[in-house]
């Protein structure tokens, strides 16, 4: 048997994200994967220690090292340093979201106070100038929609596939108590809240399950065409009574949002995404088809199902994500990782940068999530009016 290929590989950014890439690249069967070093703008020290990996002095330097950058930093540098990667002709595995629109760079920009078609038009320009990055570069933008590899959606696009349903109706979620960045509280730096933050797993699911029903039947995509959307701040209205169990604390952005899709075939996608959920993440799609209906139930799933007594039994034990207590029942993951599709869509970056494989997850799926989102933004400044999706 021929020695497998190596890759050599470099990560930026050094919190939760770096850490989650850092576990899956750990796990790659179809290639060598040599970490490289860690570039980041703060905790680098700290997750380089961890992990027995050296700390780069700059960007450039890491990029110089590696075949494959891992951009794991905050939204607003997405941009940024997935093009540094792109222009020196290495592939960028790039943490959703895409990119966005992170203000015009003065102290008094405001997330809730400015229009947002200039979020929208910003936000397109932006992905504009990745996607011609990507086109002069000898790397690839490898979208890291972890929904997208995760085995409950996958087989869904198995089925879909192969029985040529037509997709009438797709309703999903992404929900919790809050995301523990503390950057993600500006739109300075997220882009947005939770229609972006969270939102963007369901709705790209959403939109690469309408596109495999497209290609399979047609051999084109389906792509969205219109969103009516709403988006509130539930944790900053002066009624909110905080019992310390959901974070509150944030500046301008969204912690609620509906997003209703209309596709080009005139079918349907209605999106939930909130900050304002106890009890564990909620993350899952419905979808119900002309000739069958699936719950892909990511978190929590019935794969293992816990009752403990005892609080402290289980102080050892991780159990589920972001669950207030491991007393009484709980739906305890036995591989939270495995069923969230992170150590799948690993696997497949690296078949497309080691062996050239086509890419599920890729910037035309990726820029449409992002036009998509921020035609939401604008469709909620106007209390929920239908905007048309501009689509690459
Ligand atoms: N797919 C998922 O499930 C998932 C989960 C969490 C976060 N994310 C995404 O990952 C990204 C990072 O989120 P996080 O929770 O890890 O944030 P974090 O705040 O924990 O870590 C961000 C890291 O990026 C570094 N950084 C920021 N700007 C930089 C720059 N210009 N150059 C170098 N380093 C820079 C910071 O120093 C920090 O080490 C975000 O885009 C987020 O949406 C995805």
């Amino acid at each position: 048997m021929s020695a497998k290929k190596t890759v050599r590989t470099g990560i930026v950014g050094a919190g939760f994200a770096a850490s989650l890439h850092f576990e899956a690249i750990r796990k790659v069967h179809c290639a060598n994967v040599e970490v490289q070093g860690v570039y980041a703008l703060d905790r680098a020290e700290e997750y380089a220690r961890a992990r027995g990996l050296r700390v780069c002095g700059s960007l450039a330097e890491l990029i110089q090292m590696s075949d494959v950058l891992h951009v794991c930093t905050t939204a607003s540098s997405h941009e940024e340093v997935a093009v540094a990667a792109l222009a020196a002709g290495k592939f960028a595995v790039v943490e959703k979201p895409l990119t966005g629109y992170f203000g015009d760079g003065t102290d008094a920009f405001n997330g809730d106070r400015f229009p947002k078609t200039v979020a929208l038009e910003e936000a397109l320009a932006s992905i504009q100038r990745m996607l011609q990055a990507e086109k002069k570069s000898n790397g690839r933008i490898l979208y890291a929609e972890n929904w997208v590899y995760a085995p409950a959606i996958q087989k869904e696009r198995e089925i879909i596939q192969k029985t040529g349903a037509q997709v009438l109706w797709i309703h999903g979620e992404e929900a919790h108590s809050g995301s523990h960045a503390k950057t993600y509280a500006y739109w300075k730096f997220s882009g947005g809240g939770v229609m972006i933050g969270k939102g963007c797993h369901p709705l790209t699911a959403a939109l690469y399950l309408k596109a495999v029903e497209g290609k399979a039947r047609s051999g084109r995509p389906i792509r969205p065409a219109s969103v009516s959307a709403r988006a509130h701040a539930i944790t900053r209205l002066p009624g909110f009574r905080d019992e310390g169990h959901i974070r509150c604390d944030y500046h301008d952005i969204d912690d609620f949002s509906l997003m209703h899709v209309v596709f080009e075939d005139g079918t349907v996608a209605d999106i939930f995404a909130s900050d304002i959920i106890l009890g564990g993440i909620h993350n899952w799609v419905e979808v119900a088809a002309n000739n069958h209906r699936t719950f892909c139930n990511l978190n929590p799933n019935t794969a293992m199902q816990t009752y403990n007594p005892v609080e402290a039994n289980f102080k050892d034990i991780y159990v589920v994500e972001k669950i207030g207590t491991k007393q009484g029942w709980a739906f305890t993951s036995p591989d939270e990782d495995w069923f969230s599709g992170y150590q799948q869509e690993m696997e497949a970056f690296y078949q497309t940068a080691a062996h050239g494989d086509p890419v599920e997850s890729d910037s035309t799926l990726a820029a449409n999530a992002i036009s998509t989102i921020y035609s939401a933004y604008v469709s909620s400044e106007r209390g929920g009016a239908e905007a048309p999706v501009r689509t690459f």
